[in-house]
């Protein structure tokens, strides 16, 4: 059985090519697994998980939780708003204190950068980052990279422009780290003062005329606003934003004529992008929906699969 030879999943730019490619094709027996009119396999009975989130999901949390039931994992889901977390305690103690329950792993989204190595660094049990602050959102980009992958059979070559909020974005960075190390070319578009200050450690290209950046593109893919990380006065109105960098038909022209139009939503409708583009035929962004259970089962199977003797 191959397993990955990690006890943490933190994020993708520690993660090599190898452990993407496994990660992307066990997920394609997992959606095998999905299909079925039975979804359930014995693979992880007798595993326990916590789900502790301390931001607001709806994808990555139910879809976890999925996952889990899926392969017959029992998951608790622990909210931070009706936590010990209110009452003082801290995330090392909260997650001391479940591992002290007897749990296998913790999947957890938190609004710091950097608390899932932290919280790693502290506990025995395994870690899944499910979003860290502006950090990382590796499942998001595993997912994201597994849709593309689907519908166009490669990674490598293609040319995937990435348009928004990237300084705010954790999906931004996942995708970015994932996608060069699988050989494709990442070019970013968006307002200068929403690009990240370190961006030459990407060795990407940023392209401010989003014409440009979307010329002869593969995929297109839009991000939220993260207007919860945002300080005030980084673009002038949403209106003018939306002119700008929203996406619609007549600015995707430009790419290619079969290229993917992603969001990782939640979307905006009207500013990161129209509905007519988003409920399109080009557009994947229900694709990277159910993309995201099967990635997530891959990432617990490998993580966690075979007996803890093992
Ligand atoms: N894409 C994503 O992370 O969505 P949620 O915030 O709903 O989990």
């Amino acid at each position: 059985m191959q397993t990955l030879r990690r006890k943490d999943i933190l994020g993708l730019e520690e993660m090599s090519a190898e452990e993407i490619t496994l990660i992307l094709e066990t997920a394609r027996s997992m959606r095998e697994i999905m299909q079925r009119h039975i979804k359930k396999v014995p693979t992880l009975r007798g595993r326990s998980m916590i789900n502790l989130f301390y931001e607001p999901s709806t994808r990555t949390k139910a879809s976890f939780e999925l996952a889990q039931k899926y392969m017959s994992s029992d998951p608790i889901n622990v909210a931070g708003t009706s936590s010990s977390l209110v009452k003082g305690e801290t995330l090392k103690d909260t997650v001391r204190n479940l591992e002290m329950m007897n749990i296998d792993c913790v999947v957890m989204r938190h609004p710091v950068s950097g608390s899932a190595h932290y919280l790693a660094r502290n506990v025995e049990i395994s870690v899944v980052n499910a979003g860290d602050g502006m950090h990382e959102h590796p499942t998001q980009g595993l997912l994201d990279m597994f849709t593309i992958l689907d519908k166009k059979g490669r990674l490598e070559k293609l040319k995937v422009t990435i348009v928004g909020d990237i300084r705010h974005s954790r999906v931004a960075r996942s995708n970015i780290w994932g996608l060069k190390k699988m050989g494709a070319e990442v070019v970013v578009s968006g307002p200068t003062t929403l690009m990240p200050p370190d961006m030459e450690d990407f060795e990407i290209r940023f392209e401010p005329s989003l014409d440009d950046a979307i010329e002869g593109a593969d995929v297109v893919m839009a991000l939220r606003l993260q207007k919860e990380r945002q300080e005030g006065g980084l673009f002038p109105t949403l209106r003018e934003y939306a002119e700008l960098y929203g996406l619609n038909s007549r600015r995707v022209e430009k790419a290619n004529e079969d290229a993917l139009i992603m969001h990782p939503g939640p979307i905006n409708r009207g500013i990161e992008i129209s509905s007519e583009l988003a409920d399109g035929p080009r557009s994947v962004v229900l694709d990277q929906v159910t993309s995201g259970v099967a990635v997530r089962m891959a990432i617990l199977y490998l993580l966690l699969g075979g007996t803890k003797e093992e």
